[in-house]
């Protein structure tokens, strides 16, 4: 059995028999007004963050969301698009669409805005989308792709670019490792189907990103997820999960790299009103500009006393430069 179907597996179990602690959080779920989330779609939460913003959602965007688990995303991505097929749902295993079907109906009844129709449903497989090229505004996923080996994360990445328009955005949230994990953790189907030993560093994560073309990346959030200890794991030593969200933009690849944004800005206190670096960045006088990391970087290179750059904070949350 490949681990691909060892996954399908688990998730078959888990839409039978809803799983509490597999896979998600703690983390507060979103509040919003008129938005009751049923719950067993909460006992159904496999994420381990939010995929869903609403600076990703105006002007009426066509959403896919691959990998439904209990449908708890895609209910809250229809509160802002409310419109019959707004939103694709793909997934690989009957009994999951089955159980998000049933659990939009539940739904409907606790939100009168809400009609299951605003989920399109599809069986499908990420790394083979059915869905049309271009089509899509914002993708989503969350705690699927860390599941899949360097190849298939790559085709699932592929793939999602595939369906974005130019400038579409693919949002997703995974767990991320910055330790290196050993071959029995890795080879461990189950573990990695869990989301629990498949997980990349960062900056590989964001490698895979913009390897497959997309130009520019926003690091949006960094977590403390979970601890694999050595007396429960087949580990030696304590290995620290941390759970990202991260969206990537089909913008075009600029020729200098792209442009990823980790929560960086550069403040300006020197004596003109504001500084002007000739490359399209404008820093007024005391002001923060986010920054991405390749401006960080070039205005450090300037080497002058009149520039304060900050650390990453992971939690870039728009504007800025580039
Ligand atoms: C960890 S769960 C996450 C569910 C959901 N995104 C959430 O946040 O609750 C992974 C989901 O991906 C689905 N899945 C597994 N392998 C898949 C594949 N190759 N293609 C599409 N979906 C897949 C599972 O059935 C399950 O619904």
């Amino acid at each position: 059995m490949s681990y691909l179907e060892t996954t399908r597996n688990v998730y078959r179990d888990a839409a039978l028999t809803p799983d509490v602690g597999l896979c998600c959080t703690t983390n507060p779920i979103w509040e919003l007004p008129g938005l009751k989330i049923p719950k067993i779609m909460q006992e159904m939460n496999y994420g381990c963050g939010s995929t869903v913003n609403p600076r990703d959602l105006s002007n009426n965007p066509k959403i896919l969301y691959v990998g439904v688990g209990g449908g708890m995303e895609l209910l809250q991505f229809a509160y802002f698009s409310r419109k019959n097929d707004g939103v694709i749902g793909v997934d690989s295993v009957d009994e999951m669409l089955e159980a998000s079907r049933k659990n939009f109906k539940e739904a409907e009844l606790q939100n009168n805005w809400f009609k299951s129709d605003f989920v399109e449903l599809k069986k499908g497989d990420a790394l083979d989308l059915p869905v049309a090229d271009n089509s899509i505004d914002v993708a989503a996923q969350n705690c699927l792709f860390n599941i899949f080996k360097t190849e298939d994360l790559k085709k699932a990445l592929e793939e999602m670019y595939r369906v974005l328009k130019p400038h579409g955005r693919l949002v997703m949230s995974d767990p991320s490792c910055e330790q290196p994990m050993n071959d029995e953790l890795r080879n461990d189907e189950r573990l990695r189907a869990l989301c629990l030993s498949g997980s990349l560093p960062l900056k590989e994560y964001i490698k895979a990103l913009t390897d497959v073309g997309f130009g520019t990346i926003e690091i949006r959030a960094r977590k403390p997820y979970r601890i694999l200890d050595p007396k429960h794991y087949p580990t030696e030593e304590l290995i620290y999960i941390e759970s990202v969200e991260v969206a990537a933009i089909k913008d075009p690849m600029p020729e200098d790299g792209p442009c990823v944004f980790t929560g960086k800005a550069a403040i300006y206190y020197g004596d003109e009103d504001y500084l002007d670096d000739k490359k399209g960045h404008v820093l007024l006088q005391n002001q923060p500009l986010a920054v991405c990391d390749k401006t960080a970087a070039a205005l450090a290179d300037l080497n002058r006393n009149d520039i304060f750059i900050s650390e990453s904070t992971f939690h870039y949350d728009g504007g800025g430069c580039c």
